[in-house]
């Protein structure tokens, strides 16, 4: 036990000195959580055509799908994923097994049901776990779908994130969901400051965005006394129905679209936004894994 705990803590070791692999001196890798309240809000949509516009702009992309309750970033793909995180999980893969190349210039990692399983692993189970997951810091970028809602999963994702970004549409009931979430993640975060980020999709108007935004913006100010940030609104638009039925994301088959064009916007603004704060794939394995497992924090020092 102790041998695999001293093992734990020069792997967190190594990927935060940062030399070995990372190519830039203070490479840190930003790690993106993508969530809402209500379900089908466009989460899975905009995660993934996010992650092929900031490929676009020449950055290495890992889009992760966190979404363990119904994983369908692959359908979306059109990829039939062989292995998934699960397989990384119980020790039978590498996560160079498991990640997928796609034909859009990002990779892919599968979501796996029963992920949550991560507060029960052993010590030995968790260290190959931060071994593997710590593989990926060579990406300029990681962007996870979540599921939608409060559950512990998607709060374990959303916890160790750089930043959050909550998709809403202009429905009250999304509306109302996504202030929830944010209500969840504010208080039930509270050991540090974490940057949540609102996008408003499916709407017909930049202005129905900007109200929107401010509605939720006003009351989570009001009420808890938190500042959200507004990153833009994608629109509604029969290109992304027309999309999900082709199984190829719509920023490809219609570059020009103005959802495609909105989610280009974003990732624009997103890239002009301080990223100095993002913490790294190290820090992320921190927190996501010592959420479920506090002794996670006295291993690594925390
Ligand atoms: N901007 C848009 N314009 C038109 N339709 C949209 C738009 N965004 C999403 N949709 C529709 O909503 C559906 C659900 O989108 P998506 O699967 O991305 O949502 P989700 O939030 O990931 O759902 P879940 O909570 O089930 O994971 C899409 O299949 C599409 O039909
Ligand atoms: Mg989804």
């Amino acid at each position: 036990m102790e041998e695999q705990m001293s093992e734990l803590r020069e792997i967190m070791k190594d990927s935060t000195s940062n030399t070995g692999t990372s190519k830039k001196g203070n490479h840190k890798t930003r790690i993106i959580a993508i969530t809402s309240g209500k379900g089908g809000v466009g989460k899975t949509n905009i995660a993934l055509n996010m992650s092929i516009a900031y490929a676009q702009l020449g950055k290495k992309v890992i889009l992760i799908d966190g979404d363990l309750g119904m994983a369908n970033v692959n359908v979306l793909l059109n990829v039939v994923p062989k292995y998934n995180l699960l397989q990384v999980i119980n020790k039978q893969k590498t996560m160079d097994e498991i990640i997928l190349d796609t034909e859009f210039g990002i990779k892919f990692i599968a979501g796996a049901n029963g992920f949550s399983k991560i507060a029960n692993l052993s010590v030995d189970e968790l260290t190959y776990f931060a071994e593997q997951f710590s593989s990926l810091e060579n990406a300029d970028i990681i962007i996870i779908d979540t599921g939608a809602g409060i559950n512990h999963n998607v709060l374990q994702f959303v916890a160790a994130a750089d930043e959050v970004y909550v998709i809403t549409t202009p429905e009250p009931t999304a509306i109302t969901d996504a202030y929830g979430i944010i209500k969840i993640i504010t208080t039930e975060i509270i050991d540090r400051e974490i940057n949540i980020h609102l996008l408003v999709n499916r709407v017909h108007s930049a202005d129905e965005g900007k109200r929107i935004s401010e509605r939720i913006i006003n009351i989570v100010g009001q009420f808890l006394n938190y500042k959200v940030n507004y990153v833009g609104f994608v629109y509604d638009d029969p290109v992304v129905q027309a999309s999900v039925i082709r199984q190829k994301p719509f920023i490809i088959i219609n570059p020009s679209s103005k959802p495609a064009i909105c989610i280009k916007h974003i990732v624009g603004r997103i890239e002009k936004t301080d990223n100095s704060r993002s913490e790294g794939v190290s820090s992320f394995l921190k927190k996501f894994l010592g959420i479920k497992n506090s002794w996670f924090f006295i291993i690594f020092d925390i």
